[in-house]
């Protein structure tokens, strides 16, 4: 079911790339050159796969970002799910995009080249955030610039703030993360902000997370060991399904655009956090990032067939 208008609008303030995918045997070596086995050439960028999602997941989202004129093409499969691109600038300079290599484990490596995800002036920021209307979200991710200034505008103007802080850079200890009401945070960019070893347990890492942001919800993804949701005194964690993963680009993009979606439906955190797992556990199964983002009639058909993910509640006295 879309939402109605009296549904909070989203927001994305994200990257649109152009991602440039070669499978090979084993992720390159220094040194190595190495064939890859195919190479395809799809939409990409962690804002524009979330509003993919987003908009697969029968939700609303209007997408801020910048390509090059040149990339108009790479729009299509959102403006086919459905995504609001009236505000995505068609600029001059090149569009970003990502080399990325996945291997025969369904490991990735990327290569990031910013682009024109990196064009944004203050004046356009103001512009954006200006037209936006209070009480609606904004999502981020950590690859447009100026992430500092989009988190206090948006703030001012009365918007929620859900941030991907991914790829995590320094600068993100010292932007005003108290500003969030919900982050998005991977087991590697959950320790270096909690400033936990990389192995600590998702305990430890909600805890110290926690700690120093008490008003934000953390959602704690942990790919096949499943999702935390932590808010206050509520923990509840969800196992994840076991796939065969060909390729886990965009799963993380797609688990986050689920749950938008489901939040933007007023849905209760642990439909939310289910029906996102499910989401990822599909994209998994696909190679690609935008392309492997499933339609929410097959994750409706998935929540159905596959078992029951585990849900547990956890006390956090
Ligand atoms: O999260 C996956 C995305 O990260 C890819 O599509 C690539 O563009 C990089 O931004």
């Amino acid at each position: 079911m879309r939402p109605t208008r009296d549904h909070a609008p989203v927001y994305n303030y994200g990257s649109i790339n152009i991602d440039y995918v070669y499978r090979v045997p084993h992720l390159v070596q220094p040194g190595e050159t190495l064939a890859s086995a195919s190479f395809c050439r799809v939409l990409g960028g962690k804002g524009a796969n979330q509003s993919l999602a987003l908009a697969r997941a029968d939700g609303q989202v209007s997408h801020w970002g910048r390509l090059a004129q040149a990339d108009r093409w790479a729009l299509e499969p959102l403006e086919a799910a459905g995504v609001d691109i009236a505000q995505i600038a068609l600029t001059d300079d090149p569009s970003g995009h990502a080399l990325i290599q996945v291997d025969d484990a369904a490991e990735n490596a990327i290569i990031l080249y910013p682009g024109a995800n990196h064009g944004f002036t203050e004046s356009d920021l103001e512009k954006l955030v200006g037209g936006a209307e209070p009480g609606g979200w904004l999502l981020m991710q950590n690859e447009c610039n100026a992430p500092a200034s989009i988190l206090r505008l948006a703030a001012a103007r009365g918007l929620a703030i859900a941030f991907n802080p991914a790829p995590l850079t320094p600068e993100v200890s010292e932007l005003p993360l108290t500003l969030c009401q919900t982050l998005f945070l991977n087991r590697g960019e959950a320790a270096a902000l909690a400033e936990r070893a990389p192995d600590a347990s998702a305990d430890a890492l909600l805890e110290a997370l926690t700690g120093r942001l008490p008003d934000v919800e953390i959602v704690l993804t942990l790919g096949s060991d499943g999702v935390h949701y932590r808010h206050a005194d509520c923990h509840i964690e969800v196992a994840a399904h076991r796939v065969k993963a060909v390729d886990t680009t965009a799963a993380g993009d797609t688990f986050i655009g689920y749950f938008m979606a489901a939040r933007q439906r007023d849905a209760n955190v642990e439909h939310a956090l289910r029906l996102a797992t499910t989401a990822s556990a599909l994209c998994v199964q696909v190679a690609g990032a935008a392309p492997s983002i499933p339609p929410m009639a097959d994750v409706e058909a998935a929540l159905r067939s596959m078992p029951t993910l585990a849900l547990t509640r956890h006390s956090t006295t």
